[in-house]
């Protein structure tokens, strides 16, 4: 197995080494009031929304994970097999790997098989070349491309990037390519000032995904030789990326440590389009299954609808409007830093 296939396979079995779906995050220090006389009634149909002019069932996606591996390629096959049939959309994991081991094509184009009508989501790094991600939107036949930027992960692995200068890049990346682009952390949240320079550059939707879930640099402090845990509070929390987007005026996804549909409803609150969520979905698979995961999508859609009724409202668009309020020490950070 290469050095990539084996990283690839390792953060997946730390990432549910380390899984606790009932961590602390910044969504519990975010309230939203609710009318005990709502006048509405539960209507999944309100869920149904638009990506990348596709249709979809609900606004919450599975979020970039997997591929380059031989295990990913039988996940990738399960969550894109999901996907399909729950009409959600699914972001692939990094396929950077294709530059330099092509054999590993399958693990990602198996998604396009699964799923030929809805929205897939390629996803790549910061230095991959325009003309190779250019090929590999095309022969993974996606909808939109994700860039991740994830320096607090790059500098807790040893084998890690040590040059930070993207910009240029991203902006060759931004001219070669015709399809959507998403700029996405990978759970250490997006800054205001890195949203404002991109968004000149044309980007089209930005990815929060803030602290409070998945925490690299826990995953990378197991595989290091010396301790870089010092690195595993570095993130932002979700909920403060997400307002920082918003005052951005940019349009947003929230992701970072969703774990239940009241989650889902507090960051479609704060006004992104869509949310991503990535590892309790992929413990949700290892545990039970594609039919376990499958029926927790179904499930989670339900309560997402019933949520919606309860507190009030009977669109999507219509979410922001709930009134929020915030526990001192997250209200503390907004008046800090926004
Ligand atoms: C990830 N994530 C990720 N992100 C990315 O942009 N490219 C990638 O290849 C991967 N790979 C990956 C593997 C595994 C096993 C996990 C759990 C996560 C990060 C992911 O998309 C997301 O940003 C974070 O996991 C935060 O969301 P959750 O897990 O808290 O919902």
């Amino acid at each position: 197995m290469s050095i990539r296939s084996k990283r690839k396979e390792e953060h997946l079995n730390l990432a549910q080494m380390f899984f606790n779906k009932s961590n602390f995050n910044s969504f519990d220090q975010l309230h939203l009031l609710r009318p005990a006389l709502p006048e509405e009634k539960v209507d999944l149909g309100v869920l149904k929304t638009k990506m990348f002019s596709k249709s979809i069932a609900a606004p919450f996606f599975i979020n970039a994970m997997t591929g380059g591996s031989k295990k990913s390629k039988t996940i990738n096959q399960a969550l894109a097999q999901i996907a399909n049939k729950e009409q959600i959309a699914l972001a692939l994991g990094s396929a950077s790997i294709l530059t330099k081991e092509s054999e590993q094509l399958d693990s990602f184009s198996i998604a396009r098989n699964e799923d030929p009508d809805g929205i897939l989501i390629a996803n790549v790094n910061p230095e991959t070349p325009a003309t190779e991600v250019k090929k590999i939107i095309t022969d993974l036949a996606v909808d939109a491309l994700q860039i991740h930027l994830n320096t607090v992960q790059e500098i807790a692995m040893p084998e890690g990037d040590r040059d930070f200068y993207w910009l240029n890049n991203i902006k060759e990346i931004r001219q070669a390519v015709d399809l959507p682009i998403i700029i996405k952390e990978v759970g250490m949240g997006l800054d205001q000032n890195s949203i404002h320079l991109l968004k000149r550059e044309g980007i089209d939707y930005f990815d929060v995904a803030g602290s409070g879930g998945t925490n690299f640099a826990k995953i990378e402090n197991a595989r290091n030789q010396h301790d870089v845990s010092y690195l595993e509070n570095l993130g932002l929390p979700t909920v403060i990326s997400a307002l920082m987007a918003k005052k951005e005026n940019v349009n947003f996804i929230v992701s970072g440590g969703i774990r239940n549909p009241l989650d889902i409803l507090k960051a479609l609150t704060l006004g992104g389009q869509y949310v991503g969520i990535s590892n309790v979905f992929l413990q949700q698979f290892n545990l039970h299954g594609l039919i376990g995961l499958q029926q927790l999508i179904r499930a989670w859609k339900e309560d997402l609808a019933g949520l919606i009724a309860i507190y009030g409202k009977h669109d999507l668009a219509s979410l922001t409007e709930i009134k929020k309020y915030y526990d001192f020490s997250l209200k503390n950070q907004i008046d800090q830093l926004i």
